[in-house]
């Protein structure tokens, strides 16, 4: 929790990175293959705190689980426990994912309320009404949540209030196993369901829809293990075109799908920033003279939220005066004031944030909020002249691979402190 990142900036990034799998598909991914009755063996698995805490929590229930060198093997045959604890459950919200799949398998779950990155209140309504419409009971007691049929799941009809990534997985995984057809409409259509369904169909299920706001689920009785190669992770890949762009240099950014981030290059082409396509590639070449712009986050195919944060960094360096508003989440506003510690003008009106641009920033002590706030503070950092320092950067090492042997290896000069 004392690590540090210590940069000093103002050295362009020049060279090849490669873009490791993407986190956020790979979680649910994972969870997954509880369905299964057999061993899974998942590629292009990024070495992340989160897939270890998963990992933790997964051995917890039963499974048995190597991961070296990317690859993650699990074998689920073994897993006779339908309860998460608080320990590892807290450490991240994206593990309340186990309960569909424990659900789907035992007919009941129960796990300790997540925690995770301390981004709104961020409830599970939603997925707790997916579970019922599938026949479960719900209850609440002592910081745990349970969800108990006395019978076999049923297949339902659930209409989701807001597209939720979470919900959407988690009720497309409990009704693989259910008695019948499941439809979710409001979906969310982002390519992280995608990639999941193709996960599930591979083990045996019949997913259909994935990427439209309707999926339809046929629920099957047993799944198999499954192999599975990752998508790229398209944050990340955003994340390094950002940084080339107010870095500069000449970056080649590979293993991307660039029509997953559509529409971070539009509205870094709409700045000024140069950057050329290739098939699973992306070229960025420092712009400079930035023109500001407006975003507003939304569930996909609109912008990221995931990368609202990071691209703020341009804007706080662009000409004139930029607005983000953020749809998604509350309280995902924090890096500002940081920001604001390295000479960044920013007001917060509600959901709204006016930046109006300065020719610079300059480097000083600042805190990594949450994961994506960790990443902006780092990249403004490597714009500035002088040092720049980062507290709180597990945060950081919870979704980005290597960030810092990747980093250097472009050229910046940037390392961590114990
Ligand atoms: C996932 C991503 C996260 C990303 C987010 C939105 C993972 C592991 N994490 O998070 O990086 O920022 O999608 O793209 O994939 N909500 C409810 N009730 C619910 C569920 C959600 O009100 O039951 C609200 C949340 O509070 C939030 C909004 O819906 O305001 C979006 O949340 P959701 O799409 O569920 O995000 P996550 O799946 O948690």
């Amino acid at each position: 929790m004392l690590e540090k990142i210590i940069i000093h900036g103002g050295k362009p990034l020049n060279g090849k990175v490669k873009i490791s799998g993407s986190k956020n598909a790979v979680l649910p991914i994972i969870v997954a293959s509880i369905l299964a009755e057999g061993e899974s063996v998942i590629y292009d698995v990024p070495d992340l705190t989160d897939v270890h805490i998963l990992k933790d929590i997964l051995k917890e229930l039963g499974a048995k689980i190597t991961f070296e060198n990317n690859v993650f093997r699990i074998d689920t045959r073994d897993v006779n426990c339908w309860e998460a604890s608080y320990e590892n459950i807290n450490k991240m919200r994206a593990s309340v994912l186990v309960m569909g799949p424990l659900l789907a398998k035992f007919n009941k779950a129960r796990v300790a309320m997540p925690g995770g990155c301390a981004i709104g209140t961020r409830p599970i309504d939603l997925h707790l009404k997916g579970f019922e419409s599938l026949g479960a009971k719900i209850s609440l007691e002592q910081g745990f949540v349970s969800a108990i049929s006395e019978e076999r799941l049923h297949g339902g009809k659930i209409y989701l209030d807001f597209p939720s990534v979470g919900a959407t997985e988690n009720i497309m995984m409990a009704a693989t196993l259910a008695e019948g057809t499941t439809v979710i409409e409001n979906a969310a259509e982002e390519p992280e369901i995608v990639d999941l369904a193709n996960f599930l169909n591979a083990m045996g299920a019949s997913v259909k829809g994935a990427g439209t706001n309707v999926i339809k689920i046929i629920g099957t009785d047993k799944l198999h293990g499954a192999e599975h190669t990752v998508i790229p992770d398209r944050i990340e890949a955003g994340t390094y075109l950002i940084a080339g762009a107010v870095i500069g240099g000449n970056l080649v950014i590979e293993n991307v799908i660039s029509h997953h981030i559509k529409p971070v290059i539009a509205k870094l082409r709409d700045c000024g920033v140069d950057i050329e396509e290739l098939d699973s590639s992306l070229i960025v070449r420092n712009a400079g003279n930035f023109k500001a712009t407006d975003i507003k986050t939304m569930p996909y195919p609109g912008f990221p939220t995931d990368m609202q944060s990071v691209f703020s960094v341009l804007m706080c360096l662009a000409k004139g005066t930029s607005i983000i508003t953020e749809t998604v989440f509350e309280n995902r506003f924090m890096h500002f004031d940081e920001l604001k510690r390295m000479g960044a003008v920013i007001k917060i009106e509600g959901k709204s944030a006016v930046i109006e641009g300065v020719p610079s920033l300059s480097g000083c002590q600042v805190k990594a909020t949450d994961l994506r706030a960790g990443a902006a503070l780092i990249i403004a950092g490597l714009t500035c002249e002088g040092k720049t320092e980062v507290l709180d950067v597990y945060h950081v090492f919870r979704g980005y691979e290597n960030i810092i042997d990747k980093l250097q290896g472009l050229g910046a000069d940037i390392r961590l402190e114990v």
